[in-house]
């Protein structure tokens, strides 16, 4: 390829929500029934590299994703890229000097650091690195809120994901989406001493995609309209205020508690949706007995749109939180920079409950933490030579 090939990189991190974004009022634009708070996670443990890369010379926008091509050709991606490219236009028209990189095809190179198969919500980190690494290509002057709007047409969830630390989406009203975007609530350093303790349940039958299941609860489930006007609009209000107050135990309850209902509408969506299975509901009953032992909530579950249990806990209480947890899941991988000397079980919880089958449906544990929101970098994942893929 003799042509010059302009490219840039960003990273971009897996966010878990502690109040969940479940239905849309706009399936096209994915605009939320409900405004949603997340925890972004560090990506020291998992992210997406993304390089988006163009040429005069690249015949038609190509994706490849962990190796293999991916169609850009879906209404999600499509919309992303006519939305950075429409941005791009207007800095080109402002400044004639600038090379016309909106005219110009794209070949976009993605690497997640931890497998798709552990069904962690990849497509967040996923829209969000693309977006980022397409934002810096054509330098736009956008915000990270502005950029957020962009990210969500490609998957909801991946707006929070353009934020580090403590992340809201604004439901909005607007009929276009154009106030429907994600704030940070609070920065990384705010409250630095989060952590996350994923506990990755193998399943064997496929979840309903979270696009379908939501659709079906908001079309057939009564517990909904209450979980929607009553019951969320409340805990997102008190659950910014738990961590603008650091409020371990008032957050832990709150996303508990959401976790919870969020599960109710999916059982009561008519066929219902199972999300949970019987590894997951043995985490909840865990963390419900360490939480009575300490006589205060230490940790606090959630699970998304699938059975593996993120529990959140703070610094403080690792020893007692990962002391359990080691207990029943210290053969798993995971526990590589764990100094298990430290780790001790909590006084007074049952031990004598727990047996082998404890440990039973959990394949592996991912320990990490709170962490930031995009970032640059000058790794590269195309060739500059070829276009295509390095690897
Ligand atoms: C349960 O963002 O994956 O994880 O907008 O259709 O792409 P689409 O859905 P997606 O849904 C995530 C649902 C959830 C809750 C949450 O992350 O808030």
């Amino acid at each position: 390829m003799s042509d010059f090939v302009y490219h840039a990189s960003s990273t971009a991190p897996v966010n878990i929500a502690t109040l969940k974004y479940w239905g849309k009022r706009d399936k096209d634009l994915n605009l939320p029934t409900n405004s949603s708070i997340s925890v972004t996670l560090s990506q020291k443990d998992l992210r997406t590299l993304t390089t988006a890369s163009c040429s005069s010379q690249f015949t038609k926008d190509t994706l490849w994703l962990n190796g293999s091509p991916h169609s850009m050709d879906t209404p999600r991606t499509k919309q992303c890229l006519n939305d950075l490219r429409t941005y791009r236009k207007e800095l080109e028209a402002s400044n004639e000097k600038l090379p016309k990189l909106s005219e110009m095809n794209l070949h976009i190179v993605s690497e997640n650091n931890f497998p798709t198969a552990a069904g962690l919500a990849s497509s967040a980190a996923g829209f969000a690195a693309l977006v980022s690494a397409i934002a810096k290509l054509y330098e736009l002057p956008q915000s990270a809120s502005d950029l957020s709007i962009i990210a969500r047409k490609g998957s909801g969830s991946a707006c929070r994901s353009l934020f580090g630390g403590y992340v809201a989406w604004e439901m909005g009203s607007e009929a276009d989406g154009s106030d429907s975007k994600a704030v940070q609530v609070a920065t990384l350093e705010h409250w630095p001493d989060m952590k996350a303790a994923i506990l990755v349940v193998s399943d064997d039958k496929k979840d309903v995609p979270s696009t379908s299941g939501m659709q079906l609860t908001v079309q057939t489930s009564d517990l909904f309209k209450h979980r929607v006007e009553e019951v969320v609009p409340k805990r997102f209000l008190q659950m910014k205020e738990a961590i603008l107050k650091k409020d371990f135990e008032t957050f832990g309850e709150l996303t508990m508690k959401d976790s919870n209902s969020f599960h109710s509408v999916c059982l009561d969506s008519y066929p219902p949706i199972f999300y949970l299975n019987d590894t997951s509901k043995r985490c909840i009953k865990l963390v419900n007995l360490l939480n009575e032992a300490a006589g205060k909530i230490v940790a606090a579950y959630t699970f998304d749109a699938g059975p593996n249990a993120v529990i959140y806990y703070l610094q403080e209480n690792e020893e007692i939180v990962l002391g359990l947890l080691h207990k029943i899941f210290g053969k798993l991988q995971g526990w590589e920079n764990v100094d298990t000397a430290k780790l001790s079980i909590i006084d007074g919880f049952p031990v004598n409950l727990i047996d082998e089958s404890w440990s039973s449906g959990v394949s592996k544990v991912i320990l990490t933490e709170v962490g930031d929101g995009p970032l640059d970098t000058d790794e590269v994942l195309v060739d500059l030579k070829t276009g295509l893929p390095k690897n």
